[in-house]
């Protein structure tokens, strides 16, 4: 529709300099061409939960992050260039960003009016930004981010340590440490450029391009991620780690106080797994694989950070710890690769990768799939709230997870194995490096499963309670 807009502009230029011409030039005016109205940005995307999340009129096609960080004071030094394409004329527009000082800001080389609003960064270019052109933005900014060492718990943000640091960000911990379009809508290629004293360790996401020695006793770590990936997916992990490396830019980071017998020799399993899964799934979608293990005690969860997983390192205690290794890398297909088109559809991510870790779990001997199905659903704790809208507070409820991979299992003993895995690798192949809504999933279930399948999966989806066993 913009498009068209813009042709009819010209078109109606050309007529208006052709009547110009032929007629008495003299005595008529300049010929009146619209001027295009320029309007901000909306300070939010639009998504149902998180209505401030992310921001709208634009939409970024890099983020490059040089970044400097000092364990010792905690102090981040940032230097973001994001690249991005208006889709509207905008007379401004927002990133979110937290608390940390900027000290220079520029929109396409020339110095911008900015302010803070709460979690928005509000920027007036010193001129309109037309829709559909490429424009850049540059930011100078240092402080010290997220929480530090002696927070007692955390839940996201950039995490502080005593010795290093690391960022798990989901929903919307990005903004802890780069502006931002925090929201998944708004996926991005990455570079990142991470100074740290020599000895430290730097990890991000994608292919390690290189590192080098600064001359000031620091090194610089180049990482670049190519694919697609939404704001809450990247991460830095800065350390002390030992480090694995394999084929297809396989990168492992362990944290060093870390017992390498228990951590180690899991993490060296991801390729097997990943392998494992792309047998179900299709092809993995990255061009490079990982993980990371921090020592951090507050991270008591795992985040599926793109290519390279962040665990936290009491899942490592357990005997059968490549279960979490299997729920995050089946992620990297649904979460990372198939991302979210709205929080509100947060079991696309969730049931299915507690799917995957149960089809790992029953390959590797802990419990048939319909073992796992049969145990929950004579459990009465799993159902509300339903996963397929558990409401902005519950978005990670047990029910999401379980309810949500229970609903996986219900369709496949509704429509067959071999129908039921053609949906999932038709999921995968169908939104790569994109997002995806339930219910285009529900019309593709329905597709390629039968008209039946809508009542079960919106049953299953959205009904409280116990659904009718399948
Ligand atoms: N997505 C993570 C997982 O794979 C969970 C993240 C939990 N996030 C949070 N803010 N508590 O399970
Ligand atoms: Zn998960």
């Amino acid at each position: 529709m913009r498009r068209l807009g813009r042709a009819g502009v010209a078109l109606g230029v050309a007529i208006a300099l052709g009547a110009v011409c032929a007629g008495d030039a003299a005595r008529l005016a300049p010929p009146a061409v619209a001027q295009p109205s320029f309007t901000p940005g909306a300070p939010g995307v639009g998504d149902r939960y998180l209505p401030e999340a992310g921001n709208g009129g634009y939409d970024v096609h890099h983020y490059d992050l040089q970044l400097r960080y000092d364990p010792g004071s905690g102090q981040l030094d940032g230097h973001e260039v994001i690249t991005a394409v208006a889709t509207q004329n905008l007379s401004r527009f927002d990133l979110d960003f937290g608390r940390l000082a900027i000290s220079a800001l520029t929109v396409n080389g020339t110095g911008a009016r900015w302010s803070k609003a709460g979690q928005e960064l509000v920027i007036t270019p010193s001129a309109g930004l037309r829709t559909g052109r490429r424009f850049s933005v540059d930011v100078r900014y240092a402080g010290q981010p997220g929480t530090g060492p002696d927070a007692k718990t955390v839940d996201t943000g950039f995490i502080r340590s005593r010795t290093g640091a690391v960022a798990v960000d989901e929903p919307t911990g990005a903004e802890d440490w780069y502006p931002v379009n925090d929201h998944p809508r708004d996926k991005a290629s990455y570079t990142f450029a991470i100074t740290v004293p020599a000895g430290v360790t730097a990890v991000a996401n994608g292919v390690l391009e290189g590192t080098q020695a600064t001359g000031n006793n620091e090194t610089t770590w180049r990482w670049h991620e190519d694919a697609p990936m939404a704001s809450y997916l990247a991460t830095v992990a800065i350390g002390r780690y030992r480090v694995q490396t394999g084929p297809g830019n396989l990168f492992i980071a362990v944290a060093d106080t870390l017992p390498p017998a228990k951590v180690d020799a899991v993490l060296a399993r991801t390729p097997e797994i990943v392998q494992f899964l792309a047998g179900m799934f299709g092809p993995f979608p990255f061009d490079s694989l990982g993980g990371i293990v921090p020592a951090e005690p507050r991270i008591t969860y795992a985040l599926e950070t793109q290519t390279r997983p962040v665990y936290g390192s009491t899942f490592f205690d357990r005997d059968n710890a490549t279960t979490v290794l299997a729920h995050e890398l089946t992620h990297q297909w649904f979460g990372d690769s198939v991302s979210l088109h709205d929080w509100r559809d947060i079991w696309l991510n969730e049931g299915f990768a507690t799917y995957g870790q149960w089809m790992w779990d029953e390959h590797t001997g802990q419990g048939s799939m319909r073992d796992h199905f049969e145990e929950y659903y004579g459990k009465t704790d799993v159902w509300d709230p339903p996963p397929g809208d558990p409401g902005p507070d519950k978005l990670f409820a047990p029910s999401v997870y379980v309810r949500g991979a229970m609903t996986l299992q219900a369709l496949r003993m509704t429509v067959g194995d071999a129908t039921f895995f053609r949906i999932l690798r038709a999921w995968a192949d169908g939104h790569r490096y994109g997002t995806g809504t339930t219910s285009e999933f529900i019309d593709l279930a329905a597709r390629l499963g039968g008209g039946s399948v809508r009542g079960l999966l919106n049953t299953w989806l959205y009904s409280p309670g116990r659904p009718p066993h399948p």
